[in-house]
């Protein structure tokens, strides 16, 4: 079975990088696609963040990294997946996730949302939090991969 685990990845984190590890234990194939939420205003263009995911994954087989613009479940179509991935770190989570695997499921029936639980040491970590705490001077090296970081730390020296 072939899952996509769609996200913003603004940047990419440890949370979703061990969410991608154990994903790839139980699943043929993840695509991790990434796709602008027209909610929320990037840091990192999709072109980075693409490359950032591929630096952070290069070491899994079957893992592959892409981008998308459109609806997930068409995507998903497309690429022959029968799974859409999404992690729950906090009850707060819940209920917007359950909203969109509803509305997914009313979209394209034969695609299913599964939702694996993040790392219980690893459930604070949000890609909005680790922006934040650079903004104001704060370090981040513990929650995302070293790349990432510089990357960080340079984007936003960059916007100030
Ligand atoms: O990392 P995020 O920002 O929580 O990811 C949310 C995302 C991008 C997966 C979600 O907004 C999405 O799937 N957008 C694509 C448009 C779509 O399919 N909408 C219908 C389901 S709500």
């Amino acid at each position: 079975m072939i899952a996509i685990y769609p996200g913003s990845f603004d940047p990419i984190t440890l949370g979703h990088l061990d969410l991608i590890k154990r994903s790839s234990i139980l699943f043929e194939k993840v695509i991790v696609a990434v796709l602008t939420n027209p909610n929320k205003k990037p840091l990192f263009s999709i072109e980075k963040r693409v490359s950032q995911i591929k630096q952070c994954t290069e070491s899994l087989v079957n893992i592959e990294v892409d981008s998308f613009t459109g609806l997930t479940v068409e995507y998903a179509k497309q690429k022959n997946a029968g799974v859409l991935l999404r992690g729950l770190r906090v009850m707060s989570d819940f209920e917007q996730e359950l909203q969109m695997a509803h509305i997914n499921k009313t979209l394209e029936n034969s695609i299913e949302t599964v939702f694996l639980a993040t790392n219980t040491e690893l459930s604070f970590i949000s890609s909005s939090v680790v922006k934040e705490i650079v903004r104001f001077n704060g370090v981040i090296d513990h929650l995302v991969p070293p790349n990432i970081a510089k990357d960080i730390y340079l984007a936003i020296k960059n916007q100030e």
